[in-house]
Formats: structure tokens, C-alpha cells, sequence
């Protein structure tokens, strides 16, 4: 049997060596408890000023939110989990065919994070996705299961959209015009991952995904309905952010962190694996256009405000980003001004 994949039908018994976190960076999952106040913002409130300000103030505090009434069809949701879960139960042969360990490849399955560059591997497979301009990289997508480009299609569409509006809520909420990350991210490329987190023998050495910040500009993240395993730092302690029906959750990426001149927080999550179910999850990325320059925005730092962070192309950092591991030294750090 392959075992370059995790979901290969190999029931592990234990954890293989290579998984086991040093004592010091393991999840201490008895520690971790309930995010009981996650900021949730209803888009189909009529009042657009409150929605601004409520996602100004998760983004300040937070760096990340819930969002509902959010306009995507539930039909659609349903039908991108159902492929997702279909495609990951495909036998291994099949899903292989697809392997890669290049970052810079556009369609990809994979597994842990950067196989190549980490000391620990992670509990996850996930398969890679870009997903915008759709014409380019559906004919690369897999054909298997068969309506998976259809339904991936029609997923990533609304998702892009729902994108674009919160990218000019948050642009409100910085005191910016509407249209100002839309201007200056360019033309945004769209990635998806879909995370496959199988059973772990031994949850409490590994992660699905150690912490991170998400490289991108803006996250959309749909999270399985039956088990929780996302978790977010804040005020420096771990907590659980449990799934919610019809609802998306939304995380600042590093991108609107360094626009926003550090006003915004990048925030810091892991997932987090256990004894009995997979888990899945899709995550779609908004990410800067290869050329835009980001900096902060100018507006924010007219009042005296030093600039925290220097301009930078998205190009630039994605290669920074890649070339490292996910417990090096945030990377966002490489790019302030002394
Ligand atoms: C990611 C991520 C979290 C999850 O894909 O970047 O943070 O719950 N996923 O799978
Ligand atoms: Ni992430």
C-alpha cells in the first residue's frame, strides 16, 4: 500500500514516529477551552454602518469572524462537502494520480504541509486547488468524482463573491473607500484546500495544522458540521471554534494585516485531530494579484503613524512564504521596517 497519503485505508493503530511533536509544542487539548463569544455577523442585516462596524471591531479584536445570511446557497455548500468527502473516499490509486509535493503546482493533492521543508509532519491530507480565472484551471481539477468540476465550479463562484463583498466591508471599516482592497489587491487569484483530517491514534502528539496565519489576504473557511477541530489563539491562550450550521467563518490573512498597518490582526489557528471521525474542511483564499503592491494603506499612516510593514509584491511574499516551515518565524516579521 502507498503510503505517501494518509487516507489510504490504512488504519493506523499508532502514531508514526515522524508525527510525534516534541513535549513542548504538543496541543495540551485538556487546556484548550470554548471560544464562547466568537464575533458573528449577520449579513442579511439591513443596516450596512452596523455591519461595518461589528466586523471592524472582530477584526481589531479577533481577526476573525462568523458570518450568516451570507447569500450562499445552502444547496451549494451541501453539494461542495458531499464531492469533497467523495472525492477523498476514492481509492488511493485514483486520488494519487494527482500527488504532488511541488507548492507551485495549480492543482495538487497533498499531504501534511511542506513535506519537503518540515521536521514533523501533520495528521492532513488536502487537495490544492486554484480556482480563479475558473477557464484556466477547471480542465486540471479532477474528473472524479464525476461532478466534481461542476459543483466545485458553481462553490467557488458564490464563495467569491461573498469574498469580494466582505472585502469592501472591511475596507469601510478602516475609514477606506469601499472599493480600496479591491483596487489595490488587483486582480485576486482564488486557492482552495480541501483539508482531509483522518482518525489519529494519538491526537494528543500531532496536529492536523500546527498554528498558522494564512498567508492570503482574506480566508473563507467551511468547517465540517459534525466534528470541531478548529481552534484560535487569542489573548494568548487556545480555543475551540466550533462548527456552526450555515454559517462561514472568516479569517484576516496576513495580507490585510500588513494593509491595514497592523491595525488588523492575521489571526493565529491550528486544526486539531482526534481518536474517532475525519474531519474535512474547504478553505478558499482571496490572495493579492502576483503584481499588487502591498503597503500600508496610505490613508492610515497620514496622521503620523509610522509605516510598520514595507511595500512588498504578493509575488515576493508567496515565494517567502513557501520556502519556509509553518513554525519558523512568522513571516510577515521578514517584511517590517527596521
Ligand atoms: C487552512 C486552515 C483550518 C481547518 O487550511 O489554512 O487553517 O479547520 N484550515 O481545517
Ligand atoms: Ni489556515
Amino acid at each position: 500500500m502507498d503510503k505517501r497519503v494518509l487516507s489510504s485505508g490504512i488504519q493506523y493503530q499508532n502514531l508514526p514516529e515522524s508525527y510525534v511533536r516534541p513535549e513542548s509544542e504538543r496541543p495540551r487539548l485538556s487546556e484548550v477551552s470554548e471560544c464562547e463569544d466568537v464575533p458573528t455577523i449577520d449579513l442579511g442585516c439591513r443596516n450596512r454602518r452596523q455591519i461595518v462596524e461589528e466586523i471592524g471591531e472582530a477584526c481589531k479584536s479577533y481577526g476573525f469572524f462568523q458570518v450568516i445570511n451570507h447569500g450562499v446557497p445552502i444547496e451549494a455548500v451541501k453539494e461542495m462537502a458531499e464531492v469533497a468527502h467523495g472525492f477523498f473516499k476514492l481509492p488511493v490509486e485514483e486520488k494519487l494520480k494527482l500527488y504532488s509535493e511541488d507548492p507551485s503546482k495549480t492543482t495538487r493533492l497533498s499531504t501534511s504541509f511542506n513535506v519537503n521543508k518540515e521536521s514533523v509532519h501533520n495528521w492532513r491530507d488536502y487537495l490544492r486547488l486554484h480556482c480563479y480565472p475558473l477557464d484556466k484551471y477547471v480542465p486540471e481539477w479532477p474528473s472524479n468524482p464525476p461532478s466534481f468540476r461542476e459543483r466545485v465550479t458553481k462553490y467557488c463562484k458564490v464563495v467569491r463573491e461573498l469574498g469580494m463583498r466582505i472585502e469592501e466591508y472591511i475596507s469601510e471599516s478602516l475609514g477606506l473607500e469601499k472599493e480600496y482592497m479591491r483596487n489595490v489587491l488587483g486582480e485576486q487569484g482564488q486557492h482552495m484546500a480541501v483539508n482531509y483530517y483522518p482518525p489519529c491514534p494519538e491526537p494528543e502528539l500531532t496536529y492536523g495544522l500546527p498554528g498558522h496565519t494564512d498567508p492570503n489576504a482574506l480566508t473563507i473557511l467551511l468547517q465540517d458540521l459534525n466534528v470541531a477541530g478548529l481552534q484560535v489563539l487569542k489573548d494568548g491562550k487556545w480555543l475551540a471554534v466550533s462548527p456552526q450550521p450555515n454559517a462561514f467563518v472568516i479569517n484576516i490573512g496576513d495580507q490585510l494585516q500588513a494593509l491595514s498597518n497592523g491595525l488588523y490582526k492575521s489571526v493565529w489557528h491550528r486544526a486539531v485531530v482526534n481518536v474517532e471521525k475525519p474531519r474535512l474542511s474547504v478553505a478558499s483564499f482571496l490572495c493579492p494579484n502576483d503584481e499588487a503592491l502591498i503597503s500600508p494603506a496610505q490613508p492610515l499612516t497620514q496622521d503620523g503613524s509610522a509605516a510598520i510593514y514595507r511595500g512588498f509584491t504578493y509575488a515576493e511574499y508567496y515565494k517567502k512564504f513557501w520556502s519556509r516551515n509553518l513554525d519558523e518565524e512568522h513571516c510577515l516579521e521578514l517584511f517590517k521596517n527596521k
